[in-house]
């Protein structure tokens, strides 16, 4: 009988230290960091705090500080007491994902917008490896993104990633629309980043309008969203990319932007004591940057033709995410300033951009024509101020004189309007009239 009773004891001992072990009470709560006497979770795990009145918040475990958990949550810390139980979920944070997504917009950890709640059947991690490097087929096909610029002369392949550098106000939204709404993919992920709220409808019915949101998924997570969520949003959005890239889809994924995922990382790095290093980064963020990027591209199964952009203030491109982005992406595409001030719109500048696959993808014509075209334009460029000024005399350089004859069908290939379509067989004969003098 003693025995027995012994055994019992034993037993519900265990299980009270199992209880205990997954239960944990708030001590501390400073900014958005929120301490925690156990539960004893990894770093990762969404935890749910209880709080006195209505619904737990989630939040997840980013550090520890000796034996103290250190939490973020994914909502606000209002409304937090010391003592709320924490307790550990033994999970990442999951994303659905199906079909259902086609049309949705989502926040950043990919519950719609609209409140409803889908039946999608499938889960994913939101934080996964990238594809085995040896099982990545090579890029070998162009992707038509049906603008004119990109297709003839920074021709863009299936399962490529492009940064797209550039200042506020040059056109970045505007050019991601027409890429999404005009492109070959089959389908298009969004995610919009640290956005100010006003510019996510907009962007959505302006610039993607119904044509291009039926068929995409776009992913939200705006300025006022604390780090976290605006982290996750993007990881949600690569998530969910993948699904369909598993699914033999060839995707577009669009982040706008890239700059603004590692200032949340930063916020992260910093309230956790990470020490800041180059302009206030912090040593997670370029661990996390090729993480995040490199997930992207082609697997064994189907593309994801990925579209970062990254903001450059005073078109500084030596800034430390512009540099660490383009270090590790297939090409760089700089819309300037000075373009979009003149309307030449889309304001990528040409002769600073480049895709790194184009020489594998394009046919021996097709580079030769491009070639020519940027040729010309380099030179009209470089003697544009004399030109400008009446300096320049007819006749005295040949190569001059023909760039001059040239630029002005040099700039109607450039320029295209939001509404103006572009096939990539149209496109690619139209340069190559140019090029032949036509
Ligand atoms: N292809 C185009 N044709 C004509 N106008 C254009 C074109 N692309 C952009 N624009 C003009 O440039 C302006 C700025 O564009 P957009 O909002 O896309 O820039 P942005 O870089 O996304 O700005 P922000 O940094 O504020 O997000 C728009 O008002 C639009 O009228
Ligand atoms: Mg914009």
């Amino acid at each position: 009988m003693a025995l027995i009773e012994r055994m019992i004891e034993t037993i519900e001992r265990s299980n009270e230290d199992e209880y205990s072990r997954k239960i944990g009470r708030v001590c501390r709560v400073v900014g958005l960091m929120i301490e925690s006497n156990g539960p004893s979770a990894f770093v990762g795990e969404r935890c749910l705090i209880h709080l006195p009145f209505g619904e737990p918040v989630e939040a997840e475990v980013v550090g520890f500080n000796e034996d103290r958990v250190l939490l973020m949550p994914y909502g606000e810390t209002m409304q937090i007491a010391p003592g709320c139980l924490v307790k550990g979920t033994g999970r990442m944070l999951q994303v659905p994902v199906g079909e259902e997504l086609i049309g949705q917009v989502l926040d950043g950890l990919g519950r719609p917008l609209s409140g409803e709640t889908l039946s999608t059947g499938f889960r994913y991690d939101v934080q996964r490896k990238p594809p085995n490097p040896m099982n990545r087929p090579r890029i070998l096909d162009a992707l038509s993104t049906g603008v004119r610029m990109i297709d003839g002369l920074l021709t863009v392949g299936k399962g490529q990633r492009v940064g797209l550098f550039a200042g506020s106000g040059v056109g970045k939204s505007t050019l991601l629309g027409m890429i999404a709404k005009r492109s070959s993919a089959d389908i298009n992920v969004i995610a919009l980043i640290g956005e100010r709220g006003r510019e996510v409808k907009e962007f959505i019915e302006k610039e993607l309008g119904p044509e291009g949101m039926a068929r995409s998924v776009v992913i939200v997570a705006t300025s006022d969203q604390p780090p976290l969520v605006r982290l996750k949003g993007a990881y949600t959005a690569t998530a969910i990319a993948e699904y369909f890239r598993d699914q033999g889809k060839e995707v577009v994924l669009m982040m706008d932007s890239v700059t603004r995922f590692a200032m949340a990382q930063r916020e992260i790095g910093l309230a956790t004591g990470e020490p800041p290093t180059s302009k206030g980064y912090t040593p997670s963020v370029f661990a996390l940057l090729p993480q995040l990027l490199e997930r992207s591209g082609t697997s064994a199964n189907g593309s994801i033709t990925a579209f970062y952009t990254v903001l450059v203030d005073g078109d500084d491109m030596n800034e430390p995410i512009a540099d660490a982005v383009r270090g590790i992406l297939d090409g760089h595409f700089v819309m300037d300033r000075s373009l979009a001030n003149r309307g030449q719109f889309p304001a990528i500048h040409v002769l600073k951009s480049i895709s790194r696959v184009m020489n594998q993808i394009a046919t021996e014509p097709h580079r030769e024509f491009a070639q020519t075209f940027r040729s010309w334009l380099a030179t009209y460029l470089d003697a544009e101020d004399l030109i400008n000024i009446g300096a320049y005399k007819k006749g005295t350089n040949p190569s001059i004189d023909t760039a001059i004859e040239m630029y002005p069908r040099l700039l109607t290939f450039l320029k295209q309007s939001i509404e103006e379509d572009a096939d990539f067989e149209q496109t690619l004969k139209q340069l190559a009239e140019i090029a032949r003098g036509e």
